[in-house]
């Protein structure tokens, strides 16, 4: 069964009604892809030349804006340069945040909007070690910031300008990936999250959520068969479609492509049109035990 789910949708702020975002909701809560293939993030003329890898200050791997402060990071360039980047990764930000209320108007109070990002820099060779290397299918879970289950997810733009797709593999269902690497799993040592949290190498105390949520992403990218041979699909997203997940779900990898926007939002579990979806709950079920 496909994981991706087309939607024929080429408005950034469509009115789906109440059933059909039912339907969307249902779809991407049990982590499937939504693609959009009319839906096209549109840069104007001046615009284009942003779409070359010199404005990366290459220290950053992205380009990107903070919702709360406005600026961006990780760019260079002369400061009118740098405002006209803003004002488009910022066009990005309000296009994909508004889409998702549109769309899931259930999530809209809910919502917490984290940084939206551009990405100028190819897919291929920026791995530093097998952990960073997001062609591995993987969930996504980050070390220094434990979420204690509040979810993640993700509007996706390809605005390549040579007609390359972004190229993503997607994995199997988030409990088939869960309960075939749980058993191999140890648990957290105690006093481990108090350690951390003290030296300040995560930002608030890992949860045994944060923990197994890790130690899956860990997992599933040191294990060659599993990217080999796990249920497994190949999506190539074209240039000019838009495509949305939750990431800390949707077994994904990206193996080729250049020049995306993402935006990054965060919704609590009980914000969810069905709270039993998230992986916490589904953790917790197989595990049998509360996690955060
Ligand atoms: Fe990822």
């Amino acid at each position: 069964m496909s994981q991706i789910e087309t939607l024929d949708i080429a408005d950034w702020a469509p009115q789906p009604g109440d059933a059909e975002s039912r339907r969307l909701a249902a779809a991407l809560e049990a982590g499937k892809v939504l693609f959009l293939p009319r839906l096209r993030f549109e840069l104007q003329q001046r615009e284009k030349r942003f779409l070359d890898p010199r404005w990366s200050d290459r220290k950053a791997k992205n380009i990107s804006y903070d919702p709360v402060s406005k600026a961006i990071k990780g760019a260079q360039g002369n400061a009118s340069d740098l405002e006209d980047l803003r004002h488009l990764v910022e066009r990005f930000h309000q296009r994909a945040v508004g889409l998702i209320r549109h769309l899931l108007p259930h999530y809209t109070t809910q919502l917490r909007l984290a940084r939206a990002s551009f990405r100028p820099m190819p897919v291929a060779g920026r791995a530093s070690s097998w952990r960073k290397d997001d062609s591995r299918l993987h969930v996504d879970a980050f070390p220094s910031r434990p979420n204690r289950g509040e979810r993640i997810l993700r509007v996706f733009a390809n605005v390549n300008p040579r007609g390359e797709p972004r190229v993503w593999r997607v994995g199997e269902p988030f409990a088939d990936m869960a309960q075939r690497f749980l058993p191999k799993i140890p648990r957290q040592l105690p006093g481990a999250a108090a350690v951390l949290s003290t030296l300040r190498i995560t930002k608030s105390r890992r949860s045994e959520y944060d923990h197994t949520m890790l130690q899956l992403h860990d997992r599933m990218k040191a294990d060659a068969d599993y990217q080999k041979n796990a249920p497994q699909q190949t999506m190539p997203f074209p240039p000019g479609s838009v495509w949305i997940c939750f990431s800390d779900q949707t077994s994904h990898a990206a193996m080729g492509g250049q020049y995306l926007f993402e935006q990054t939002l965060h919704l609590p579990v009980a914000g969810l049109y069905d709270p039993q979806s998230a992986p916490l709950r589904v953790l917790e079920k197989l595990m049998g035990r509360a996690l955060a």
